[in-house]
Order: structure tokens, then sequence, then C-alpha cells
């Protein structure tokens, strides 16, 4: 029997799932196939609820450990691709961290998963065919697969920069080179590509690709300086950030992090909920991980009151 989902804006997927409901669902669903992507494991399961409401850069949530299991914690995945087979598949994948990514690797074709999603706030999305340069570290490349996707059919120019600290973790260098004009690698020991890091060769990249944008999803720190690197050629960047979420669905405050709105003042916010696509300006990487004495209700702030502002959106 299937659990209830904890959240009431969870839908559970029935027969008849419609496109106007475009909230997450939960769905117990097959698994499609299992293999090796360079150093990481990929799966692709059969959840066409998913598929149908997902946009570039949400993710999901995936049950581990079993129905009877005492890891209660979903687990979640950037979608790395969706296609239309079987009514709509969709695949994630991962390296193998610790307990549910290493239960999740053992998991055969026909076993059973159960997922949530498709979760958090899409990668904005211009309205113009402008340039745009994709940014990935390791597996957080895996995000970056659609949305070029999604860039190429509005006619945006797509460059890739992927870097990771040696070779197989280089994610889809091929996949890459197809959907790209330009694709441009970097490996921490010098396997693959260029030896060095992604913003050593990103600002030519964006020089010589004409950008008009940024878009980057992996590690904090990767994240910090690809914003740095956007901001000294005064592009807009939006960066996907992997925080460690518990829930995924906005109810555990697990996943803060101090973001400053349009009016100035900085919040802590969800990042599973309002983001994980936040803007890179906007984001205070170097507080990642505490709460500044000036964000919004912390002790030192001074202006109850204000108003709330959404974050503001815009690119290009
Ligand atoms: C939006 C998003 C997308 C991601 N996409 C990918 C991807 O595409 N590929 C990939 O390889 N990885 C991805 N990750 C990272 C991936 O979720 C982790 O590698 C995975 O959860 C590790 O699970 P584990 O059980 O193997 O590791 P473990 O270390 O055993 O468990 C990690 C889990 O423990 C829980 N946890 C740990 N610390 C805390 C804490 N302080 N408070 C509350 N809970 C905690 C969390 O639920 C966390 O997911 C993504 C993360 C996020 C947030
Ligand atoms: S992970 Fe629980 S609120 Fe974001």
């Amino acid at each position: 029997m299937r659990a209830e989902p904890a959240d009431p804006h969870i839908h559970r997927e029935g027969p008849n799932p419609t496109m106007s409901d475009n909230g997450p669902v939960q769905i117990r669903c097959p698994v499609l196939n299992v293999r090796r992507v360079d150093a990481y494991v990929a799966i692709t399961v059969v959840a066409p609820g998913i598929a149908e409401r997902f946009r570039s850069g949400q993710f999901i949530s995936v049950g581990v450990g079993g129905d009877h299991s005492s890891t209660l914690l979903r687990r979640p995945f950037a979608v790395h691709d969706v296609k239309p087979d079987y009514g709509g598949t969709i695949e994630f994948l991962f390296s193998v961290e610790g307990t549910g990514t290493a239960w999740l690797a053992e998991r055969r074709a026909r076993d059973l998963l159960d997922l949530v999603g498709p979760l958090g706030r899409p990668f904005p999305l211009p309205r113009d065919p402008v340039n745009c340069v994709l940014v990935g570290g390791g597996s957080g490349a895996a995000p970056l697969f659609p949305l070029a996707q999604s860039l190429r059919r509005r006619g945006c120019r797509v460059d890739f920069v992927l870097g990771a600290a040696s070779a197989d973790g280089v994610l889809n260098a091929i996949t890459a080179r197809r959907l790209a004009e330009t694709a441009t690698f970097t490996t921490d020991d010098g396997s693959f590509g260029t030896r060095g890091r992604v913003t050593d060769v990103l600002g030519k990249v964006v020089r010589e690709g004409r950008s008009d944008a940024v878009y980057a999803c992996g590690p904090m720190p990767m994240l910090r300086s690809v914003t740095a690197v956007a901001e000294n050629h005064d592009l807009p960047v939006q960066v996907s950030v992997e925080e460690t979420m518990a829930c995924g669905t906005g109810i555990c405050m697990t996943c803060v992090i101090p973001v400053v709105g349009g009016d100035g003042i900085t919040r802590m916010v969800r990042s599973c909920v309002d983001g994980p696509v936040f803007r890179g300006e906007q984001v205070r990487f170097d507080d990642v991980g505490s709460i500044p004495f000036d964000a919004l209700g912390a002790p030192g702030w001074k202006g109850a009151g204000r108003r709330g502002v959404e974050q503001d959106r815009d690119i290009a």
C-alpha cells in the first residue's frame, strides 16, 4: 500500500492526471533501465505525471530503502532527461555517496521507486533568442541538459562549460558537444580538457560566445565563483543550488539559505520551494550555513514591518 503524501499540496497521481494541475505528484514508478553514464549511475523510470509537468531545473525526491525501511528522508535529484517513451519517462543520475544512493544503485529494471515531483522552481528562460553559457560541476551538470534543449528550442545559442575532479566525472561530454555551439571541459587533474576549474575558462567562453546570460549548477563554491565571473562581465546569472534537503517540499526549513531580495533585504529562503534556482548575485554565498545578523527576523534585524518581496526572476 502506498503511503499518503506528507504535504497536502502534493497530489497522488490518479488514472488521468490533467495538465491544468502543474503541482507535484507522488508516483510509484517502474524502473525501465539502469545504466552507467561516465562515473554516475543513471536510472530511467516510467513517470508520465512527472514528465508532463516537468520544466527545466526542477527536481524529484526519491524514497530510498524500500517500503519497510527506517530511512525516512527522501533524496533529491535533478532530472537529467525527459522522453515521451512509454507515456513519459524521466532519467536521474547520481554518484554513490551514502545509504540512499547505494540502495538506488542496486535497483534493476521493473523494480518500483516512489517519486515525488516535479519540485522547485524551474530555470527562467529568456524571452528572446539570446546567447547562453551553461556551467556545470560534476553531477551538477545533470539539469543543464534539459535546459540546453529548452534554450535551443527558443533559438538561443548554447555554450557548455563542464568541469569535474577528473575525466570520468565530466558528465556527457559527447551530448554536450552535440547540443551546444561549443563545449569546453576542465578537470582538476588535467585528465580531460583544460587542467583547472570551470571559472578558469569561463571568461574566454563568455567573450568568444558573446554570451548574454549564464546558468550554473554545482557545488556552492563553484556557484560563487561563476557568479563573480558573470558579474565581472555584467551578465545575469541563474544558479541552481544543491543544498541539503530533508523534506523537499517546504516544511522542515533544512534547506534555508540567505538571499537578498529586490528591496535589499536578506531573507532566509527555502531552496526546495523558493529555489533551487536563484539569481546568483542575490545569494549570500559567504553566509550559506548561517543566519546573517541582518537577515529578516534575525536578532540583529532592525527593519521589521518592511514589505515582503518576490525575487526578481527576469533574465536577459
Ligand atoms: C535539488 C538537488 C538536486 C540534486 N541533484 C543531484 C543529482 O542530479 N545527482 C547527484 O548525484 N546528486 C544530486 N544531489 C545530491 C543528492 O541529493 C545527494 O547526493 C544524496 O541525497 C545523497 O544521499 P545518500 O543517502 O547517498 O547520502 P547520505 O549522506 O547517507 O544522506 C544524505 C541525506 O541525508 C539527509 N541529511 C543529511 N544531512 C542532513 C541535515 N543536516 N539535516 C537534514 N537532513 C540531512 C538528507 O536527506 C540528505 O539527502 C542533489 C541535491 C539537491 C538538493
Ligand atoms: S527541504 Fe524541507 S523546507 Fe526545504
